[in-house]
């Protein structure tokens, strides 16, 4: 007998948010995670960024980026509480000339799809964000790619979904088909692919948080790839900045790895100087759910799940969109066409 229209497993960004949609269309709904800090979104700088994270081969996933981004100010503007969303931008900084050669390329792309960005040469990208190291050639002004603090996100769509009605139990689920539900949606971020028995891995990433002494003048996340790895810093508010991230094949093991530690700090300090002199409040590590192919799985599987996950580097963007689909889906058992290309039954996501 079933207890509850639909029970959701992972009470991350991902399932809190789904649970609050169905909630809102009158499903009953029970939310079971019995640690939910352990999701990704706790690690997460909370980029909002589609052109500057952008992998050309990936142009389903921009396009649901894209959708999943334009949701984003009406999504916080209904949650009604603090999210940290700041439409600021993002300063994609070069290193070197092979990089100024990449972000043209990166402009010319998101021209083409009718997003704003320009290039700016050493001294205007200096006149934006004077912090900058000196002596760098160009950069590119995404003004779509903007920032959210997960943390406040998280913390609005677990009260959010209380005050719609969700039920949340604090309990390890180890057997989807033992839960007395009308549906289930798996949204359990990196332990999906056990849960579920699905092609998702975990992907240790590693966040660090800095209390700066002056925050960065323009508001807006600075991104670089410092002789080739890549390195962001995401202002908060408050002055603080998080600096991501490292990318690690390592199973669950989610220990703070000193090497990963060094490498974030020797590059964000080489792009922005004055961070070698910041406070390092917290070390955090956390595990994408990664796939094949980068994207998430979205859909109802071959068991009759209804998955909700894989989102990889892209979990904290792809919320409002996956909520909203994954909700109707529940509700109507229509597929929006925006998560249709991300069918888990795929093999691989059309281009
Ligand atoms: N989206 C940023 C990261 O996964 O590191």
């Amino acid at each position: 007998m079933s207890t509850t229209d639909v029970a959701i497993v992972g009470a991350g960004v991902i399932g809190t948010a789904v649970a609050w949609r169905a909630a809102q269309r009158g499903l009953t709904v029970t939310l079971f995670d019995p640690d939910p800090t352990r999701g990704a979104w706790r690690t997460a700088a909370g980029m909002l960024a589609p052109i500057t994270e952008l992998h050309y081969a990936e142009s389903a996933l921009l396009r649901l980026n894209l959708a999943s981004l334009a949701r984003y100010p009406s999504f916080v503007e209904e949650l009604g509480l603090p999210t940290g969303y700041r439409a600021n931008g993002t300063l994609e900084v070069a290193w070197d000339a092979a990089d100024l050669a990449a972000l043209r390329d990166l402009h010319a792309f998101g021209t083409s799809l009718g997003l704003s960005s320009r290039l700016v040469d050493g001294a205007e990208l200096r006149a934006i964000e004077p912090g900058l190291a000196p002596g760098l050639p160009g950069g590119l002004v995404a003004d779509s790619d903007h920032q959210v603090d997960p943390r406040l996100l998280h913390a609005a769509l677990t009260t959010a979904a209380r005050a719609a009605g969700v039920r949340f139990v604090a309990e390890e689920v180890r057997d989807l088909g033992a839960l007395a539900a009308g549906q289930v949606v798996l949204a359990a971020g990196a332990w999906s692919g056990v849960l579920g028995g699905l092609p998702v891995r975990p992907v240790k990433g590693q966040t660090l948080r800095l209390r700066a002494l002056s925050p960065l003048a323009s508001g807006r996340v600075v991104r670089a790839s410092v002789k080739g790895s890549t390195v962001y810093i995401v202002p908060r508010e408050n002055g603080d900045v998080v600096v991501g991230a490292s990318s690690e094949e390592a199973g669950f093991d989610v220990t703070p790895r000193a090497g990963a530690v060094y490498e974030l700090l020797r590059d964000a300090q080489t792009v922005l100087p004055e961070l070698g002199e910041a406070e390092l409040v917290e070390v955090s590590t956390g595990l994408r759910p990664g796939t094949a192919d980068n994207a998430p799985l979205l859909g109802r599987g071959e068991d009759g799940v209804i998955l909700a996950t894989g989102h990889y580097r892209n979990g904290v963007l792809l919320t409002p969109v996956t909520a909203d689909a994954i909700a109707t889906l529940l509700a109507t058992g229509e597929t929006d066409p925006v998560i249709a290309p991300f069918t888990p039954s795929r093999t691989a996501v059309p281009a």
